[in-house]
């Protein structure tokens, strides 16, 4: 094509692409071509514009390490992170959200009713609930792991004060799907907000914050692995998510309570537990995995 314009560039980039592009990786290049080179053209954007975008892209990547990848905070708080989640979602499962940048490998094994509180500050909380399929059997054996930040929002691996596994575990359900453990109460926290990710937040007079969450990832031979995030019904933060985690099913309430009693004489923290305590119930529900 030797005289390209405006209204021909889309379909002559897609020419170009030659016989060995594969029909999925075409059929996303169109898409792609056709939503950028409309925003060019809709939007008149100039070319201080594009260097500045440039520029915020090539900071990016400057930051990017092996413990922080703006990129992908970028995708998170451009809303692209929960949008894949929510196209991938299926209707019958417990919705997935947000992986963070704060999953580490190698989280201890803990036994049903075992406590992950241990010396942190904060309240008890008493976690319970089941992992079932869509029709409500339980999945025995699932694999539940949990990673939350402490009392003063950290997480362990943000945090040298803490452990390296801290507020980290392994759980496995029991032949009719129960879990159950102890926990401290998370915090809310801020989104890493001193690069690039936070200019576009401040520029856009956005605040950085999340609401307080216990990450879950639940697994089990046959089902569609479950990344996902539980959110307490009072947080001040659950309507105004910087990285649109939350969903109305993803909601748990904390309830407080005051009777030692209600938690069973073999939970680890039973003989150390305080009045009030919390109790949250919460079930997961896996998607039967059809990949194959
Ligand atoms: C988190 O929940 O840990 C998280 C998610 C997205 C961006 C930053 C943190
Ligand atoms: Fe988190």
């Amino acid at each position: 094509m030797r005289h390209v314009t405006a209204d021909t560039l889309t379909q002559t980039f897609l020419d170009y692409c030659g016989p060995e592009t594969s029909p999925r990786l075409r059929f996303l290049l169109e898409h792609l071509a056709k939503h950028l080179h409309t925003f060019v053209r809709e939007t008149g954007l100039t070319h201080a514009e594009w260097r500045k975008a440039i520029e915020l892209l090539t900071k990016t990547g400057e930051i990017t390490d092996d413990e922080r990848n703006e990129f992908v905070l970028f995708s998170d708080v451009l809303g692209v992170s929960s949008l894949v989640d929510m196209v991938n979602s299926k209707p019958d499962a417990t919705s997935s959200s947000v992986l963070g940048p704060f999953h580490i490998l190698g989280a201890p094994p803990l036994a049903y009713g075992g406590d992950l509180k241990n010396d942190n500050d904060g309240a008890t909380v008493v976690v319970k609930g089941a992992v079932r399929d869509p029709a409500g059997n339980p999945i025995s054996g699932a694999e539940i792991e949990i990673w939350q930040t402490a009392d003063n929002g950290l997480y362990s691996n943000q945090d040298p004060q803490q452990p390296e596994y801290n507020l980290r575990a392994r759980l496995t359900a029991r032949d009719n799907g129960d879990y159950a453990f102890t926990t401290v109460r998370p915090a809310p926290y801020t989104v890493p907000d001193d690069g690039p990710v936070g200019e576009l937040l401040h520029a856009t007079g956005r605040h950085p914050w999340r609401p307080s969450h216990l990450h879950f990832i639940v697994m089990a031979p046959g089902y569609r692995t479950l990344v996902t995030e539980v959110f307490p019904s009072d947080d001040p933060y659950l309507d105004e998510d910087a990285v649109f985690g939350v969903r109305s099913d993803l909601i748990m309430n904390y309830v407080e309570q005051t009777d030692r009693n209600l938690v069973p004489e073999d939970f680890e923290a039973k003989p150390r537990l305080t009045s009030p305590y919390y109790t949250v119930d919460f079930d997961f529900v896996l998607a039967a995995d059809t990949s194959e």
